[in-house]
């Protein structure tokens, strides 16, 4: 298991001063898309500075809409439980999101999750892309096909490309896997423990990038 390196967050400084909590304050009043205007929060990335790994998401689901933080739900708890059996620790890791406000539909007092657009996604990879300016990750992990396209555009596909490191047009490497999600919504599958296990066997990758 890798130990924990716990530090201040939102304190990564970029070459011209810029602060990570600037962005962050910036963020909070983001109307580049319509979707702050039904979300709760805007939901930030979090991690420590200089995270030598930064995992991409889609988008916040409701109950990271509540609280505001990334990857808080059932997902996140799923991925935390793979993290820990690939033996990564979560707390060193930088974990946001491509989209960082919550898409929904409702239905009566439910809210059900929307997949953001081309648009929204092309809108937000603004945010996206000064977390990477300012974390200066050593690899990006791309869960699922909304985080791939944010990363790295259309030429890569989940289904094609997945468990391979693939490059950004600036050199960063990105891990491809699918979003833990996925594996939520087939867990009653005869293949659940399988899919799981291939998961696991993906973010087992990610101790290459860590020092
Ligand atoms: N799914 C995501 O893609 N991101 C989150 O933060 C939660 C669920």
């Amino acid at each position: 298991m890798l130990t924990s390196r716990k530090g201040p967050a939102f304190e990564t400084t970029g070459a011209d001063g810029e602060q990570i909590s600037d962005v962050r304050n910036d963020a909070e009043t983001c109307s580049r898309c319509d979707l702050y205007k039904d979300a709760t929060h805007l939901v930030f990335g979090e991690g420590p500075e200089r995270a030598r790994i930064l995992f991409v998401g889609e988008q916040p689901g409701d109950k990271e809409d509540l609280a505001g933080k990334p990857f808080v739900g059932p997902a996140g708890k799923l991925l935390d439980r793979c993290l820990d059996e690939a033996g990564i620790d979560r707390d060193l890791c930088y974990v946001t999101n491509a989209v960082k406000h919550f898409k929904f539909a409702a239905r009566g007092k439910r809210r059900i999750h929307a997949k953001p657009n081309a648009g929204e996604v092309q809108a937000c990879a603004w945010w996206l892309a000064a977390e990477l300016r300012l974390v200066k990750p050593k690899l990006a992990v791309a869960l699922g096909a909304t985080a791939l396209y944010s990363l790295l555009g259309r030429q890569a596909k989940v289904t094609r490309d997945r468990g391979t490191v693939l490059h950004s047009p600036d050199g960063l490497p990105v891990l491809v896997t699918i979003h833990p999600s996925a594996l939520l919504r087939t867990m009653d599958q005869p293949d659940a423990e399988m899919n799981r296990a291939r998961f696991v066997e993906d973010l087992r990758k990610i101790a290459d990038f860590v020092e």
